[in-house]
């Protein structure tokens, strides 16, 4: 939405007219600059302060604007204003990679983001999922080492595949995720071709107040499709930005990709004895135990028009829940609903949410005050709740409908343990019975590659035993590769 008459002369800021875009006041032609020549001094502030800090993860990325519509039934499972039977709602999509900076290359190998952000009746509803349905961490202490890790080193500034390792080997519930990483989805042909996934458990209610687990599944419908090794390392030569290019241009042309959402669904007393603790997010729910329900589909048919107004300044967050949704015990998730307003509030500003692409479409009511950039204000109305001239405030009290129960101590410790909770089974799964032999094949070369030059002793070993730990045989061939490669001798 642009906001002037681009047929018009420039003005300054405060809509006086310009006498130039061009020219300098200075004293002669060629004499100083004078300081009260407000159109330079105006142009050179404002673009000193252009940039906003990147995401600290996820930095590069970009997105759409595009509609969801609801196809099938589920009203018996959330009371959701923007779930029900026909709805169709508008949403922005952003896609990312994790660890790379703005300018990085799209085609680097790493888990890609899939942020979504439904503008509901009731508020807006963000999913901020990945095209993993797990992660590489349990508990939100050991986030900011893992981006830390898969960032630079403090000397050299260089990204380092033995930090990397050393952090993964570290950490055996990585093992899962570190499995797709270095699988084929680790490299999407394009953000079109992938699917994407709420990972966490998040929580459904009907209008009976009945609660259900859910997992989130967006399936491409374009066709899950990626890249290899050399491919990737080409486009990161030739093109930086591969897949942001590729669906502005996909849009542009009318080709409009769209995802399938389907959820697989748990009944809420089944968490408590379900084999796999269902709020590890180092976990898959098995498709034989909870089968997937289509719920719709979005489509992406909108490119912005002021990528950093509507993209970069856009801010998604697992704290955006509407009626009818919730989140679950999942530790990681609960982290999660405080880092992304927070780091919003720094990076965008204390009142971002008033900026149009993170507005609700539905008014908003807050006793929520001033700080800088405050667009919004309620005229005289009392700014302190309660009150007694006639300003609503609300006041429910009782058991929340999207809680759950929770006693015992206070400690620091991991989850108690399901039946069939460990850190390497369902890694051990994914490698030997999902994966064919020729992408377990791929697996060993793309992490026999990932060791050389770089990664030393004591992490090589490490990676060695973490692998087999996985799957022996193919820790053992990643391990006989590697000393093939390198040529020096085994121990
Ligand atoms: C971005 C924190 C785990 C997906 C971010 C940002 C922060 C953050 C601070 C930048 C937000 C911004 O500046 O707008 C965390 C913490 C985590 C965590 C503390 C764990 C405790 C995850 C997980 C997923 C995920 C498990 C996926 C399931 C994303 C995505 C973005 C993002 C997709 C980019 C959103 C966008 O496009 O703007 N994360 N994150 N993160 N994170 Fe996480």
């Amino acid at each position: 939405m642009t906001q002037f008459d681009p047929t018009k002369p420039s003005t300054t800021e405060t809509g006086a007219p310009r006498e130039s875009d061009a020219h300098s006041l200075s004293v002669g032609a060629d004499g100083p600059l004078m300081l009260h020549d407000v159109a330079l001094v105006e142009k050179l502030a404002r673009f000193d302060r252009e940039r906003v800090p990147e995401r600290s993860p996820h930095a590069k990325g970009s997105g759409a604007f595009g509609e969801f519509e609801v196809l099938e039934d589920v009203s018996k499972y959330t009371k959701a204003d923007f779930l029900q039977p026909g709805k169709k709602t508008r949403m922005l999509a952003r896609f990312s990679t994790v660890a790379g900076e703005l300018g990085s290359p799209d085609s680097w190998r790493d888990v890609r983001g899939f942020a979504l952000k439904f503008y509901t009746d009731e508020g807006n509803f963000d999913m901020v999922g990945n095209n993993t349905p797990i992660f590489f961490v349990r508990d939100p202490m050991k986030f900011p080492d893992f981006i830390h890790s898969q960032k630079r080193t403090p000397d050299s500034g260089l990204r380092s595949a033995n930090m990397q390792w050393d952090f993964w080997t570290n950490s055996p519930e990585s093992a899962h995720q570190v499995s797709y990483l270095m699988g084929d989805r680790g490299l999407p042909k394009t953000w079109r071709h992938m699917n994407g996934y709420s990972s966490h458990t998040y929580m459904w209610i009907n209008a009976e107040g009945e609660k259900f687990w859910v997992q989130y599944h967006f399936h491409t419908e374009q066709g899950e499709q990626n890249m290899t090794n050399d491919e990737a390392a080409q486009l990161a030569a030739e093109d930086a930005d591969v897949h942001r290019r590729d669906l502005f241009d996909a849009i542009e042309r009318g080709d409009h990709p769209s995802w399938t959402l389907s959820v697989q669904i748990m009944p809420y007393e089944e968490a408590k004895t379900y084999r796999f603790n269902p709020f590890d997010l180092t976990k898959t729910w098995s498709h034989k135990d909870y089968p997937l329900h289509r719920v719709g589909r979005f489509t992406l048919n909108e490119n912005p028009v002021n990528h950093f107004a509507q993209i970069e300044q856009a801010a998604f967050s697992p704290a955006n829940t509407v009626p009818g949704t919730g989140v679950s015990p999942d530790k990681m998730l609960l982290g999660r609903v405080f880092s992304y307003p927070d780091a919003q509030r720094h990076r965008i500003g204390t009142n971002f949410n008033q900026l149009p692409v993170n507005a609700p479409k539905n008014p908003t009511n807050s006793y929520d005050k001033e700080g800088a950039m405050q667009y919004h204000h309620s005229g005289d109305a009392p700014v302190y709740a309660p009150n007694s001239y006639g300003r609503a405030y609300q006041d429910t009290q009782g058991q929340v409908d999207n809680g759950w129960e929770s006693d015992g101590s206070l400690v620091r410790s991991a989850y108690s343990l399901h039946s069939e909770d460990d850190d390497f089974g369902q890694a051990h799964t994914l490698v030997r019975e999902v994966y064919t032999d020729e992408q377990r094949d791929r697996l060993v070369e793309t992490v026999t590659g990932s060791l050389i030059p770089e990664v030393q002793e004591p992490v090589l070993s490490n990676v060695f035993q973490y692998w087999k730990n996985i799957d022996a045989e193919v820790g053992q061939r990643i391990q006989d590769l590697y000393f093939e490669k390198t040529g020096k001798a085994q121990a």
